[in-house]
């Protein structure tokens, strides 16, 4: 099975990637935990819980866990305080204790929800990932990034609490609806663009494949997914530098979803029109080679088609990408690619240049 290992001194921890390993969730928390813990919380929603919960549950129990199960609503809608709190309340009455552990078994919404309540309560308790979306394999469960929405904006709230172990079912992915695939593989041609020509490549070449869930393919794209976003995280864990270069596409993706009110694209079908439009800017700035451009924009396209975004308004996509959390003292920063598996940060963009890489790459 590929391991990879997040390198955070005291903290590391592994991301174990192997078909069936639902049923080993249990054997590998002792693993990372040790003889420790003595009940395990999984947090899900009832979609994934009727399809995972109790294989998960099972081997948890095999390893002398005790396991309770916290379902929470399913979508992004209830990824608020309101649902920490009744998750805070459920731990409190089952008296679930520091040396306890949770373990989120859904996509990033329950991942990130878990993540934060284990950041928070009893200031900290250890939690697991098992993500099910490919989304959440390859990005979300990996990183620390915890939190949940405000009715402000998106992730307004949160904290940073790596998880001490990340355990990845590809096998799980063959019950995710096949949009929900794609918006996970736009995430994955970002890592390409961002730090690897090869997977980038061996992405447009194996599309196919990917797609059909073969295994062998995907196993390469997640792992290798993951080892782009733990080398990224293990060098920059709070994001003061480098891990910045894993917004690539998210400066558009952002204000095209806040535009939206988040209901027209999934995230990683945001990202996939942020990344054309940070191409063409990079290559009307002449950063970045028309033939890498364009072979980005046909990565994209591969992946399938993008719900439409013509009828927006260009004046209100530029007015939220102001808005963005990320943007500082009012100025953007781009990343920028300069060549595929290479980007740069800038933040002397021209506006007429952003308006007109939107122009084209929305019409
Ligand atoms: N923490 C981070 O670093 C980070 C990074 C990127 C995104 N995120 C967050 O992740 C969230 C999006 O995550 P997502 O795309 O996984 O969405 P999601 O968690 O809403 O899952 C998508 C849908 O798929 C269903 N599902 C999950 N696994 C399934 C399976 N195996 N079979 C069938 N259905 C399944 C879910 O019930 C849900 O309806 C957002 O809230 C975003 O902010 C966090």
């Amino acid at each position: 099975m590929p391991t990879v290992t997040v390198k955070l001194k005291s903290r590391s921890y592994a991301v174990e990637i192997a078909a069936g390993s639902v049923d080993r969730a249990g054997e590998l928390a002792r693993l990372a935990l040790g003889a420790r813990p003595r009940t395990a919380v999984i947090v899900s929603n009832p979609a994934v819980d009727a399809l995972y919960g109790r294989r998960a549950a099972r081997s948890l129990a095999r390893s002398g866990l005790e396991t309770l199960r916290f379902l929470m609503g399913d979508g992004e809608r209830y990824k608020t305080i309101g649902t920490a709190r009744s998750l805070y309340t459920f731990l409190i009455e089952h008296k679930v204790e520091r040396r306890d552990v949770i373990v989120a078994l859904g996509g990033g919404v329950v991942g990130d929800l878990s993540g934060f309540v284990a950041a928070t309560y009893l200031r900290g308790i250890s939690f697991i990932q098992v993500p099910t979306t490919l989304l959440a394999q390859i990005d979300s469960s990996i990183g620390g990034k915890t939190g949940v929405n405000h009715a402000l904006g998106k992730n307004l709230i949160g904290a940073f609490h790596q998880p001490r172990l990340v355990v990845i079912d590809p096998e799980t992915l063959a019950t995710l609806p096949a949009r929900q695939i794609r918006a996970g593989l736009y995430e994955a041609i970002k890592y390409g663009v961002i730090r690897d020509r090869r997977l980038f490549q061996r992405i447009v070449r194996q599309i196919e494949q990917i797609k059909r869930l073969d295994p062998t393919s995907l196993t390469h794209l997640i792992a290798r997914s993951c080892s782009i976003k733990a080398e990224v995280v293990a060098r920059d864990e709070c994001e003061g530098g480098l891990r910045r270069i894993l917004n690539f596409g998210h400066t558009v993706g952002h204000a095209l979803e806040a535009v939206t009110r988040y209901r027209r694209f999934y995230h990683g079908e945001a990202v996939g029109y942020g990344m054309q439009a940070a191409s063409r800017i990079a290559e009307l700035m002449d950063l970045l080679a028309v033939e890498d451009r364009e072979a980005i924009d046909e990565a994209v396209r591969l992946v399938g088609r993008l719900p439409q975004a013509k009828s927006l308004a260009l004046n209100d996509i530029i007015s939220a990408m102001g808005h963005d959390k990320k943007a500082e003292a009012g100025r953007l920063t781009f990343v920028l690619p300069v060549e595929i598996g290479r980007v740069v940060l800038r933040s002397d963009v021209p506006p007429r240049l952003v308006r007109s890489a939107l122009k084209d790459i929305l019409s």
